[in-house]
């Protein structure tokens, strides 16, 4: 009594971190979303599972396709992988148990409260810290940022509007290489927009990530509200600016394990 859902977003969610040790990512994502099934199969709660584009694998980087609901799964990296498992044994655990389930898989994001292991909060607090920010191999990568909140609406019209049983993709047209998106904060904090290191590249890592979000948009209604990259981006800025406090106690020990890594 008392709970109507669970929205399921807690993962150990970070590549590095699982290229590193896998094995903490397979209790949390794969064991936890078990955890969590069996609670909703117990109670018999709608649930709801946050998950990630990344289960798609990755796009070439001149491919017009972007991911839709139909995409095969095709994960690349520890951690896109326990992620494509989970969603599996919700789909499994909703059509053997009957259970009222909706999945969601979101491309990257950003804006505040992000972990410092993250690519934008890295790079802008080690500009704080006056560090140069560090772009893995040739910095071509393209990720397709969406603001956090502009997820969040996303999961809330998922949870109240959408048909159980179904799978959303939540994404905002933010297509955007990772040197674009370095240089962009580098200017925005008053930098020289070269001031960064090349390091070395992530093992396995994935081109592009893209998102077509169609169905959520013409079946629920569903609109980002932060369209203007460059201005979430400078009040992302100015969130890690005034709120060191927050995330200087994960800064050190998130460069160290970088660091071993020679990133
Ligand atoms: P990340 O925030 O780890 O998200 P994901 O791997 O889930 O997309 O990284 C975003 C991109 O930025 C990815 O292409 C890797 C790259 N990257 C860097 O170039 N330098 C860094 O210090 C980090 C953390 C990531």
């Amino acid at each position: 009594p008392g709970h109507d859902a669970i929205v399921h977003y807690a993962a150990e969610s970070h590549n590095d971190n699982s290229i590193a040790d896998p094995e903490p990512f397979l209790r949390t994502n794969v064991e936890g979303t078990f955890r969590l099934l069996e609670a909703v199969r117990k109670h018999g709660i709608r649930y709801h599972h946050v998950s990630t584009d990344e289960v798609y694998g990755d796009l070439a980087l001149d491919d017009p396709a972007k991911f839709t609901e139909e995409t095969p799964y095709k994960p690349s990296s520890p951690y896109s992988s326990t992620k494509a498992s989970s969603d599996m044994l919700v789909r499994a655990w909703t059509r053997t148990y009957g259970l009222r389930t909706t999945i969601s898989n979101c491309s990257n994001n950003y804006g505040p409260y992000q972990h410092v292991e993250k690519f934008i909060p890295r790079q802008i607090t080690n500009i704080v810290d006056g560090v140069r920010p560090k772009l893995y191999g040739r910095g071509e990568n393209v990720r397709d940022w969406i603001h956090t909140e502009d997820h969040s609406s996303a999961v809330w019209d998922i949870l109240t509007k959408g048909r159980t049983g179904e799978t959303y993709l939540i994404g905002a047209n933010g297509e955007r290489n990772n040197i674009t998106v370095l240089r962009m904060i580098l200017e925005a904090m008053g930098r020289d927009p070269e001031d960064f290191d090349w390091v070395a590249d992530r093992p396995g890592h994935d081109r592009r990530y893209a998102i077509d979000s169609t169905k959520l948009r013409r079946e629920l209604g569903w609109r980002p509200a932060h369209t203007d990259f460059a201005e979430g981006l400078k009040q992302t800025i100015d969130w890690y600016v005034e709120n060191e406090s927050w995330w200087r106690p994960a800064k050190e020990a998130t460069e160290a394990r970088y660091r071993a890594q020679g990133q």
